[in-house]
């Protein structure tokens, strides 16, 4: 197969190409600040059995619909509580994802045919460009999982979605040029469906910072909910390398810990991040650098702490339950 095509500035001709892409169909890989995405036009099935076909994933896992601002809310969900427009007032647009009743415009394929479905407005300039841009023509928002294959690092640069997808997208499909993600791990997504909100995968924005921020208890993860995710699978996040959690002591040949941190006798160290948000910037593509130079043991001391922290090693501890 041919590769796709890369749009390499995204000039606003490159973003409505993209946007007519989708409206016939193609899939476009995009851009967004948490990680880059693999797109279909949300109310198209055979788009979007498409992203399935080539991420290999489950067609029982649901895809969330991104949408260009808290006013599309109510065209995809319904029931919806206070808590929630509080959520997306205040965190919208951002690195985070509402799950909610669906509305009847949201097909069984893009839920697995659960009755709820999962909403984000992301903040990446050019991400926001291309929903809006695409719902202009077309009426209808994008779906979009993480540009990885199925149970793989997701992509933070667009090099990476042509090593993880190049060879399954076709040549009308498009993959955008948006740098670096400035986030680098996935979205917070929060259960919304019952009388208080539930965090089902841990990101940026954290709990701590939602009560804070707006005075209502969160939970966390809870084995109450029977929303189904995929990065709720026990293996998920892993590279081809094994990763092994360790601070001192650990036998491996490559190292990813904190600047404080000394590199271990004997180890090659990968990189030295300042803080934890430069870690959780850095961390899927160091997976990569760890896969590419052929090392098979990544030592990776994880940040301690709240915040993004918890996503950090949330994410690290799937990748070292391997492949
Ligand atoms: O940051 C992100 O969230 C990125 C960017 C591209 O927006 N997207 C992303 O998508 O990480 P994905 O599909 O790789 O992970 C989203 C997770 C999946 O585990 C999916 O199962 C879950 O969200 N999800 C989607 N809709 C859901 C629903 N209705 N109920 C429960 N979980 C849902
Ligand atoms: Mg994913």
């Amino acid at each position: 197969m041919i590769n796709p095509p890369l749009l390499p500035d995204c000039t606003a001709d490159s973003i409505c190409e993209a946007a007519v892409a989708l409206a016939a169909g193609h899939l476009v890989a995009f851009p967004t600040e948490t990680v880059y995405g693999l797109g279909a036009d949300a109310r198209n099935p055979s788009a979007v059995k498409r992203i399935y076909e080539v991420k290999g994933r489950p067609s029982d896992h649901p895809l969330i619909v991104h949408i260009s601002s808290i006013n599309q809310l109510e065209k995809w969900a319904t029931e919806i509580p206070e808590y929630a427009n509080s959520l997306a007032r205040s965190f919208w647009p951002g690195p985070m994802t509402l799950i909610l009743k669906r509305t009847e415009i949201v097909g069984d394929f893009i839920t697995g045919g659960q009755d709820t479905v999962g909403l984000r407005v992301p903040s990446d300039p050019i991400a926001l460009a291309l929903i809006h841009e695409f719902e202009h023509i077309s009426g209808s928002a994008i779906a979009a999982p993480s540009a990885n294959r199925f149970g793989q690092v997701s992509p933070t640069s667009s090099s990476d979605v042509y090593d993880e997808l190049g060879e399954h997208l076709s040549d009308t499909d498009l993959v955008l040029n948006g740098g670096r993600s400035t986030i680098g791990i996935e979205s917070t997504i929060i259960d919304c469906t019952g009388l208080s909100p539930i965090i089902l995968r841990n990101g940026e924005i954290s709990k701590d910072e939602i009560q804070t921020k707006l005075g209502i208890h969160v939970s966390d993860k809870s084995t109450e909910s029977n929303a189904r995710y995929s990065g709720s699978f026990e293996k998920h996040y892993a590279p081809k390398c094994r990763v092994v959690l360790e601070k001192h002591e650990a036998i491996g040949e490559a190292f990813f810990a904190l600047a404080e941190i000394k590199t271990p006798f004997g180890m090659v160290r990968l990189g030295s991040p300042m803080s934890a948000t430069e870690f959780a910037r850095t961390l899927y593509a160091t997976l990569r650098l760890a896969d590419n130079n052929g090392f098979s043991i990544l030592v990776i001391s994880a940040p301690e702490g709240e915040g993004i922290s918890i996503a950090i090693r949330e994410r690290l501890s799937k990748a070292a339950r391997g492949r």
